[in-house]
């Protein structure tokens, strides 16, 4: 197997090992570590877990209510501060457990086991932690890198074919973020990668961690680069949100690429041959871009609640090309054409 990959996220490490078959604890299991699943991750990997946590699966269960449930088993469990929460799942109980270490006693120690694409390749790595709020996504969180991520690819043959696709997504932002040879990879062998190809599948999610890890290197606390890794994302979180969370991350984020390549082209700023060819592979990897039943004016609304604005402006991640990414503030009736051209 994979050499492990090490990163430093502002004063912290994260040691990320590939393995062939889970191991949930990677040898650090006591008494006192809680892992925390949901019903789903339990039922497949939670044989014998100590001192679990099941939480009820997808994103409406990324509350308060299930972090007070992790933070009660680590009481009830005498965990401190250097005691382990253990993640198993995918990106809501990845955004959970990670959150609640990050303030159980102002900090306990917390590993990552992420099952599914979008926690691989995205969600696990980089120490953004947090919960929904009401309709605002990902409102309440903070900074707090894992220790470890365990890796296990063929975990991921049991994940269903919609939620392996919205992983797809997050794997395509990063291709367009600056790979040239994933985005080849993802335009020549769309059939393999749908039926997930262990070998092509293992090399995609090493390249994503890399180059995520090489970004969040950089600039931890989003304060400049970071912020490109949410191309897509301005418009996918509103989406997400306006729709109670039926709309998929990953899905709303295709949609939010192509609307951000919208936007850019009518500013100027993106090449439209470009645009149209990534658009092309979206749909290609079956992400619709165009829906129905949504108002430009709720969207709008929705997006003026994005964290990503600041002094009250929004910003938005804009590509001219492949790997050459700008962000930028945008006027709210060049964002509102978009929304109105739906
Ligand atoms: N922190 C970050 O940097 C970051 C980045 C991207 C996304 N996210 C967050 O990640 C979340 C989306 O992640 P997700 O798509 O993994 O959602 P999820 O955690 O809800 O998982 C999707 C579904 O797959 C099930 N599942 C998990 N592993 C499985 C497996 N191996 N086999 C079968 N079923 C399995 C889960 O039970 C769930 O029902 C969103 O909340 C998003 O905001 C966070």
């Amino acid at each position: 197997m994979k050499e492990p990959l090490c990163f430093t996220f502002g004063t912290r490490q994260t040691r990320v090992s590939f393995q062939d078959r889970l191991d949930v604890a990677g040898g650090r299991l006591t008494e006192r570590t809680v892992t925390v699943f949901d019903q789903t991750t339990h039922d497949l990997f939670g044989q014998g877990a100590l001192n679990p946590v099941i939480l009820k699966p997808g994103e409406q269960n990324k509350t308060w209510t299930s972090v007070e449930r992790i933070v009660e088993a680590a009481l009830q469990k005498g965990l401190s501060r250097d005691d382990l929460l253990i993640g198993v799942g995918g990106g809501v109980v990845g955004d959970l457990t990670a959150f609640a270490a990050s303030i159980y006693m102002r900090g306990c120690r917390v590993d990552l086991v992420p099952t599914t694409l979008i926690a691989m390749v995205d969600a696990a790595l980089g120490g953004k932690t947090g919960i929904d709020f009401g309709r605002y996504k990902n409102m309440i969180g903070s900074f707090y890198p894992a220790e470890n991520l365990r890796i296990s690819v063929p975990v991921l043959a049991s994940l269903p074919m919609d939620e392996y696709r919205a992983g797809l997504a997050e794997v395509i932002k990063t291709a367009l973020l600056g790979d040239a040879e994933l985005y080849a990879l993802l335009r020549s062998k769309k059939e393999q990668i749908l039926r997930q190809d262990q070998t092509l599948l293992e090399g995609i999610v090493e390249r994503c961690i890399r180059i995520k890890g090489q970004i969040v290197e950089e600039d931890f606390n989003e304060s400049g680069k970071r912020e490109i890794l949410n191309l897509g994302h301005t418009f996918g979180h509103a989406l997400e949100a306006l729709s109670g969370f039926a709309w998929k991350h990953g899905d709303a984020v295709a949609w939010g690429i192509g609307r951000a390549l919208e936007l850019g082209t009518n500013l100027g700023l993106t090449d439209k041959h470009y645009a149209r060819e990534i658009s092309d592979l979206l749909r290609a990897y079956g992400f619709t871009l165009e829906i129905r039943g949504y108002e430009a004016a709720d969207l709008f609304q929705a997006m003026r609640a994005d964290k990503k604005k600041r002094s009250g402006r929004l910003r938005f991640v804009l590509q001219r090309s492949l790997g050459v990414t700008e962000v930028l503030v945008v006027e709210d009736g060049d964002v509102l054409e978009v929304l109105n051209g739906m």
